[in-house]
């Protein structure tokens, strides 16, 4: 963001550098991000521009009832990046949050996000509530395979016992982890600040999150490219890939 004159400090900077006083000032932040942190990864997200479901029904590519019968919808939309997957990296906004958690002043990121690039960026305490694609395994014997070396196939299927593999990720109709969720809902309960990051707030439980961190009384700031949390005290309009460094560079203005 080049630097200009105070007449012209747009609402955007304004918005960062409340941004900014508010995590340095306010304790416990934590942060929950959705698919928008990972489309300057190159990773599509799933409802806004480009996303996933504008090509591909979730009920049937993303569902378990239509994966137990046919495994190979989901492996349809999953197989390639999973036999790409050491080839996403993260993103400066990924690394943001990295160096927040370092810097003292992230206790976790809770991600709807199954492409690990938070994992990958180096952050710590992560919560993935959906999953990862990180982690196959055979429905049958429950043999573990780690991306990207899995069997060839859509469906590929176990070399131990001829079972259908499958990501270890939440489709529609599954339970979420009981710890990670469990952990997620405490520490949104108890944060002074939630980041809400890239996430349309179409799915729950996850979307209910940032509303029972507002109801326990912490300040909402959202970074997205639409307001979807207008309970959010500080909005701000721009890639998470741009505003998440900039906010780092006012804290350390700051200290
Ligand atoms: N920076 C910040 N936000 C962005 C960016 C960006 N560069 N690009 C897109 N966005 C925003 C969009 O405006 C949108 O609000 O990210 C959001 C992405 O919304 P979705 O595609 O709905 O993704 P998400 O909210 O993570 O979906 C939640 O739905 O299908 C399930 O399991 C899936 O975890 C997923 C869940």
């Amino acid at each position: 963001m080049e630097d200009t004159n105070i007449s012209e400090i747009t609402s955007t900077e304004k918005e960062i550098t409340r941004a900014a006083n508010i995590i340095k000032t306010r304790k416990r932040c934590v942060a929950l991000t959705g698919a928008g942190i990972s489309v300057e990864s190159g990773i599509p997200p799933f409802r806004s521009k480009g996303g996933l479901w504008e090509k591909y029904d979730p009920t049937v590519y993303a569902s378990i009832d239509v994966f137990r019968k046919d495994p190979s919808k989901y492996w349809t939309i999953r197989g390639e990046f999973i036999r790409n997957y050491n080839n996403y990296q993260p993103n400066p906004g990924h690394l943001a949050l990295m160096e927040l958690e370092t810097m003292g002043l992230l206790r976790c990121v809770i991600t709807q996000n199954i492409d690990g690039l938070h994992a990958k960026s180096g952050s710590k305490d992560i919560l993935e509530i959906h999953g990862s694609l990180r982690e196959i395994y055979c429905v049958n014997c429950k043999r573990q395979y780690i991306a990207p070396d899995i069997p060839a196939g859509t469906p590929p299927y176990c070399e131990s016992c001829g079972g259908v593999l499958k990501p270890n990720t939440v489709l529609f109709g599954e339970s979420l982890p009981a710890t990670a969720l469990k952990r997620a809902q405490e520490e949104s309960e108890e944060c002074g600040v939630m980041l809400v990051i890239g996430t349309s707030a179409n799915v729950f439980p996850a979307a209910a999150l940032p509303e029972i961190a507002h109801r326990s009384g912490a300040v909402l700031v959202e970074i997205n490219l639409e307001n979807a949390f207008p309970q959010a005290e500080v909005y701000i309009n721009e890639k998470s890939g741009i505003a998440l460094p900039e906010i780092i560079r006012r804290i350390k203005d700051i200290i």
